[in-house]
Parts: C-alpha cells; structure tokens; sequence
C-alpha cells in the first residue's frame, strides 16, 4: 500500500490569535503566522493546523462561525490566507483547516433569517427549532457542553438546540441546505490551497429524536460538560449514551465529504475528525476507506503518567485501526485542554513526548508544547472562555491554555505583539521564549527539534512497534530505535541495555531517572 503524507505526519496546531500579532492589535494573525512559517519549517514538522480564522463574532474562539467562507477582519483577509497557503507550500509544510459543521454563529446570515421567520419555515429548518413541552419548558431536558439547557427561546416561543454556547445554534444536516453549503465551503478552502480539514465536533451532526428526554446515566444531572470528557472513568459510560453523539447518521456526511476529497486526486486532500466515542471500537468507523483518514485520539492525552494504562491505551488503539487499515494519530495538549506540562508536570512532559514521537502513526503538537509551556495563569476578570461564564466560573475554562506564545527579548510580551496581548502572559515565561530556548542546548525546543530530526531519519517508514516492557518502566522498539520511559518512581539501569543514546529528554548516566525519556540507536 502506498504510504499518504498524513500516515506518519507530524502535524502543529495554530492557535491563530495566540500565535504571532503583526499589527500590533494584540491578537495573532495571519500576516504574524506567515513570518514564523521559518520557525516551523526548521523545528522539522510536516504540516501546520490552524484552528478558526474564519468571520466570527468570537464568542467561542473563533468556533461560532458566521460565514465559514471569508477570514475575520482580526486575522487579515483572503489574500492573506492564499499566501499562507502558498508560503507554507514553498517550505514543504502542508496546511489543515479548521472546519465547524455541528453549528454556525448566531450571527450567520442564516440564523438571523430563522429569527426573523415564522415556525416551520424553510429558513428555521436548517437549525432545531422546536416547540417547548409546554411555553417555559424546553422540547426536551439536553444539557449544553459548556454547561446549562441546550436550549434558548426566542421571541416567538420556539427553542433552539445548541449544544454549545447558546450563540451556537446546532445546523440540522437533514436539511438539504446544509449538506450544500458545507460542501461549497470545503471546495472553497481547497481551491484556495488547503491540504486538509480539521472536522470539529465530527461525531454531533446526527441527533436522535429530539422530542425524547434523556437522564445522563452517571446522574451528572448538569454536567454534561469537557470536564466531564476529560475524566475517563465517567466519559466513557457517558459517551456511549449520548443521543447527539455518534449517531449511525454521520457516516453518510462523511462518505459524501470524501467524493469531494478524491475529486482532488493527487493533492492527497486529508480529513481527521475530532471525535469523542466510546467504546473505542466505534472509532474506526470514522477511518473506514470512503470515509475519513484519520481520527484523534484523546486518551492518552487524558491519560494519567501511568504505565499500564498508557500500555493498554496504546496497544488497543494501534489494534484498533489496523482492522481499518488505518494509522493512528497521538497528541498530547491541544486548545481545549490543561497543557501537559502543567497535566502530569514538565518532566514527565518531555519524557512522553520522545515516547510519543517514537509511535507508528501521526503526531499532533499543539503550539508551545514544544516550548514545554505549562498553562497560563490569570485572573478570573481576565477569562473569555464561554465555559467559564456559562458554569458561573465553577469551571475555569480553557484560557490558560490559549495564552499568546513567548518569542523573544526579556519583557512581556516577549515579541507576540506591539501591543496589549488578548490574554495576559506572566513575566515568569522569559525562561520559555523561543529565543531563549533557542540557544540552550537542553531546552525543550531543541529536544523536540532533535526529535522530530532522528523521527524522519529512523523512524518514518519502519512499521509496527514491538513491546519490550509493559509495567514501570514503558519501552518498544521500532526499526533501529528502542524508546524507553521511566515511569516508575525508581532509576533504571540502561548500562547493560547496549546501543547508543541518540536521544534522552533530560541528563543521564548508566541509569534513567524517574519521568525521563530515551531513545537507543541498535
Ligand atoms: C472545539 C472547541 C469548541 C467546540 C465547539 C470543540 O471540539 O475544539 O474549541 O469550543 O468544539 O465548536
């Protein structure tokens, strides 16, 4: 079988607005994320993704989409988009874009035509609008993922469904209209030069009947919430329970999507789906061969630094695709969760990420994680994450995560902007610019650097992975590399191991300590 470029990509999430400013308005842009494509290219990835950069009120970072086909003003234009893609292009980077199809903005042109229409309307049947039980009760007794009813009323007493923040109202994707919009938009972004989609929420679009309550069968009665997701002794039986998750319906969306795809032929056009099921199995069906290519997998970046569950995460899942003749993909952080330097600690953090280089398949790294950035602090008066607004901050939300990267000089804020930075960075993140980082040796930019270097020179092509020790202490091998990571609270002795050590994420001698990484070249 011919080996496609997303098999074993390493590919680095944008977080547009925290990525580099241009214009001095405090916000990243597309013009900043051009004149850092050098930065990228020599950290040695295969292909960018950027989150959404399209018009948007921005009440959800740029995931409440108000017309998925122009860029917002805060980002820069299309011209800047087309040369993005092209300036990646000449650097060998491939790009991947966001696309949102579970809901639009409130303020899309669309939504504001059902507001502005009656009940049964052509306009009202692209989204949910449904009757309440009776005029104070909603159709049904859904709860929001960002916490609170899934529902809102409007003036004339019909609710609509969104299962985000309620300026996120859900498309119905039986509704012909739908089905050809999105596909315009995916031909949109092609034309113009993407490599690919992020498909957000890939597992919502189908709901079963609406008219149908549903008890959470963890008795969670309000949370139904991330938090939730990210736990997995409860996500699990929740997800398999869910009447707006991985509904057979979705399938066929992606069949369709997927003419589209190959309709492109040699541009090798790749789509990964967020998606979030359970049991595990039901994933796959994502990556059957007219459907997706690929599909995240979060648990190990919930995954607690534990050798025996990573083990039988990992084993299970390189399993589990095969059956589709698929590859897996690994990340560790993304924007919508803690970052794992502050999840499992920095050292552990740079262990797992040789261990997770190392793997068959294809990495995500979400930017700054190769800085070994830990959250960001702030104060409560500084947050925008809907989450944290619409649980009365009894959650925190995803902001620490999303604060502007550190590039350079000694003062906030280091390089990202002229001006104010949309979320506060701490003077405490000097020792984590990329200029500093860049000339220490041992810093975990020139890790990964080395990383992602011996990855294309040892790794990329070598098949399965052959497990050497499954309990304490984690290692495999693959082609010439033994990975190994310590995740016992003991040294081990690498003397007698033989090899050379190309590659360790921290000091060693004739033994690893503790939350430290190596790899050996036989
Ligand atoms: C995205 C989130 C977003 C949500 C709603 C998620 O899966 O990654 O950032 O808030 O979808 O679009």
């Amino acid at each position: 079988m011919v080996s496609k470029w997303w098999n074993e990509a390493v590919i680095y999430q944008i977080y547009p607005r925290s990525f580099q400013d241009s214009n001095g308005d405090g916000e990243g842009d597309l013009k900043g994320i051009i004149s850092r494509l050098s930065y990228l290219r020599d950290l040695g990835v295969d292909a960018i993704w950027l989150s959404p950069f399209y018009r948007s009120p921005n009440k959800d970072g740029g995931y409440d989409v108000a017309n998925p086909r122009d860029v917002d003003p805060r980002f820069g234009n299309l011209e800047d988009a087309k040369e993005l893609f092209k300036r990646a292009h000449e650097f060998g980077l491939r790009v991947v874009v966001d696309i949102v199809p579970n809901h639009f903005s409130s303020e899309h042109k669309w939504f504001k035509e059902a507001l502005n229409d009656v009940p049964g309307s052509a306009a009202r049947q692209r989204f949910h609008f449904y009757d309440g039980k009776d005029s104070n009760t909603p159709p049904n007794n859904w709860i929001s993922l960002f916490g609170g009813p899934a529902w809102t009323q409007v003036a004339d007493g019909q609710w609509y469904l969104h299962l985000f923040d309620s300026s996120q109202p859900d498309l119905n994707w039986e509704n012909p209209d739908v089905k050809a919009d999105f596909e315009e938009t995916l031909r949109f972004w092609l034309d113009l030069g993407a490599d690919g989609f992020r498909i957000d929420v890939a597992h919502g679009l189908a709901k079963d009947d609406i008219h149908i309550d549903h008890h959470d069968p963890q008795g969670l009665s309000d949370a139904l919430r991330l938090d939730v997701l990210m736990e997995p002794e409860r996500r699990n039986d929740y997800l398999a329970n869910i009447p707006f998750f991985d509904r057979d319906g979705v399938h066929e969306i992606y069949r369709d999507w997927r003419k589209i795809f190959d309709s492109y032929g040699e541009r090798d056009v790749m789509a990964v789906a967020e998606i979030w099921v359970h049991p595990p199995q039901r994933a796959t069906r994502y990556v059957r061969s007219d459907e997706l290519h690929q599909f995240f997998n979060f648990d190990v970046m919930n995954a607690p630094f534990d050798s025996e569950y990573l083990y039988q995460s990992i084993s299970e899942m390189l399993k589990l695709v095969k059956v589709e003749n698929a590859w897996p993909t690994w990340c560790l952080s993304n924007h919508d969760c803690e970052r794992v330097a502050s999840r499992i600690g920095a050292d552990a953090a740079r262990a797992m990420a040789l261990f997770v280089l190392g793997l068959p398949g294809s990495t995500y790294i979400y930017n700054g994680q190769e800085l070994g950035l830990p959250n960001g602090e702030m104060d409560d008066s500084d947050r925008q994450d809907p989450i944290y607004f619409r649980t009365q901050g009894r959650q925190k939300g995803r902001d620490g995560a999303r604060v502007p990267l550190p590039w350079s000089g000694n003062e906030v804020p280091f390089g990202f902007t002229s001006g104010k930075p949309w979320l506060p960075i701490k003077q405490q993140w000097q020792e984590f610019t990329v200029e500093h980082e860049d000339k220490d040796p041992d810093s975990s930019l020139n890790l990964y650097r080395r990383a992602l270097q011996l990855r294309k020179q040892y790794l990329i092509g070598s098949g399965d992975l052959t497990w050497i020790s499954t309990s304490g202490v984690l290692s495999y091998k693959r082609g010439p590399i033994t990975v190994i990571v310590n995740i016992s609270d003991q040294p081990y002795s690498i003397a007698e191991l033989g090899g050379q050590v190309i590659l360790a994420s921290h000091q060693i001698s004739d033994s690893l300590p503790p939350k430290a990484g190596l790899w050996l070249l036989s």
